[in-house]
């Protein structure tokens, strides 16, 4: 047995951590599980040998989890997890996201993931993550403990016709330049003044932009080329995250944001236009003529409502599933955020409690003069005086602001709270907020 061994899952099956070995055979995997096309397979590819590689800030070589078929040698099954952090309204709190989850199609539907994800939710506990989150095929994931709780993609595009035009004689007043390392703290202060539109987001450190800049294969399916907007006298006012790898027919941005002082409705028109000449570029080296351009910056954005007329086609949002296994723990993390709610509300200095209901169990937050003195579980048998009751998972979509109390009680005939009052109370709490978070890859 080597050191990498976890478990023998018998008929010559085991499950063992990564070694820097296994990268190309990985890769290869991977490309043959998850990629539709050539370029797919290139960017695949690039994001593996990224990953095993041991170069990204939150990962290590030993990170992916492989079923073995000890009788051929062959990678049958994999899994990975990449670990980050995100901001609750402003509190860190540590995330694993279980990724790049495959079987090959022959040991399919044996539990094979199942039995992975077993483990790497234990690697995500011992690393202290609070919650764990997965983009991923449609219900799967719901029977590992996951609620689709965080808007996840979603954007406008259009096509050429609706690029905004120069009027006659008119000058581009911004330019375009690509970005690199000096520009890191501008980068950052930008993007952490984006995150206050989002309630969720996850935090980009200095590590982290060194790396997304200089340190990803040129096709790894998650790297963005950064270009920093320039205005007239060569200052930076932003910056716009294009994918190296084009979305098919598709021209798409996935990152926009704007320093301090620039108005959308003046700088959108020059970035859809340079989306439209880069596209051009990118369309030529892989392929896929151009015909349309996107800006898939999730469910809302402000260069949405400046450039609605632009961007008439609409593409759906989908959602990140959500793990907080240990809730007590979670709501202890964001306690500041959940006084600070408090604060100015019609519940200022509250004094009470919250006896939050999931009908085998239950937590109490009790407050006192607006302060969250005891967070507890509630058993079975003390299930009384329940100020709102929750079926299954449905509370991480209160507790991450993907939806309110009126919303759940109208999905959840099972969801309901005491009164009006305490509806208001738990709106106050867990307000519906929106959220677009750009996950670390
Ligand atoms: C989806 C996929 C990863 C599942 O792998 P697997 O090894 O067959 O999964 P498991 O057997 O561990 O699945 C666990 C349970 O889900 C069930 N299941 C398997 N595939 C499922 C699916 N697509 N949808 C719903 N349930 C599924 C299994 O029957 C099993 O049920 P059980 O525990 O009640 O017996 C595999 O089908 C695959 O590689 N698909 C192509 C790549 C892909 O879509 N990956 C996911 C990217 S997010």
């Amino acid at each position: 047995m080597t050191d990498s061994f976890i478990r023998d899952l018998g008929e010559g099956l085991i499950i063992r951590r990564s070694t820097a070995e296994d990268a190309q055979a990985l890769a290869e995997f991977n490309v043959q599980i998850h990629s539709e096309d050539a370029w797919d397979a290139r960017g695949l590819k690039d994001w593996t040998l990224d990953l095993i590689n041991g170069e990204a800030p939150t990962f290590n070589e030993d990170d992916f989890l492989i079923v073995e078929d000890t009788r051929t040698g062959a990678i049958v099954s994999s899994s990975c997890l990449i670990s980050q952090t995100w901001s609750y309204e402003g509190v860190p709190f540590k995330v694993g996201r279980p990724e790049l989850c495959g079987t090959k199609k022959e040991f399919r539907q044996r539990g094979l993931i199942r039995a992975q994800m077993e483990i790497l939710h234990q690697w995500s506990f011992a690393r202290g993550e609070l919650a764990q989150a997965i983009t991923g095929i449609p219900f799967y994931y719901r029977q590992f403990g996951y609620e689709m709780a965080l808007n996840l993609h979603g954007g406008r595009s259009g096509f050429k016709t609706h690029v905004p035009k120069l009027a006659d004689g008119e000058e581009e007043p911004y330019t375009f330049r690509e970005a690199t390392s000096t520009d890191i703290p501008f980068l950052i202060a930008t993007y952490n003044r984006g995150c206050q539109r989002s309630m969720i987001s996850a935090v980009w450190n200095k590590h982290l932009w060194v790396y997304e800049l200089t340190g990803k294969r040129p096709y790894n399916i998650n790297r963005r080329e950064f270009f920093i907007i320039e205005d007239q006298s060569n200052s930076p006012i932003g910056f716009i995250g294009i994918p190296t790898l084009r979305w098919r027919d598709n021209s798409v941005l996935t990152v926009y944001e704007l320093a301090s002082g620039y108005a959308w409705s003046s700088v959108t028109p020059s970035v859809a236009r340079f989306l439209w000449a880069h596209g051009e570029t990118q369309a030529e080296e892989q392929g896929y003529p151009q015909e349309r351009f996107g800006f898939m910056l999730g469910k809302a954005h402000p260069a949405y409502d400046v450039i609605t007329s632009c961007l008439p086609c609409r593409h759906p949002v989908y959602a990140f599933y959500m793990r907080v296994p240990d809730l007590l723990a979670f709501l202890h993390e964001i306690t500041p955020v959940l006084e600070a709610r408090l604060t100015d509300s019609s519940f200022d200095y509250y004094t009470g409690e919250v006896r939050l209901g999931f009908y085998r169990n239950g937590i109490k937050l009790a407050f006192k003069n607006g302060h969250l003195n005891t967070i507890e579980k509630i058993d079975a048998d003390a299930l009384d005086d329940i100020t709102a009751n929750f079926p299954a998972l449905s509370f991480l979509q209160l507790l991450f602001g993907y939806r309110g109390m009126d919303e759940l009680e109208h999905a959840f005939v099972d969801c309901f709270a005491r009164n009006e009052e305490s509806k208001h109370l738990l709106n106050t709490l867990f307000p519906k907020k929106h959220s677009d978070v750009w996950p670390i890859s």
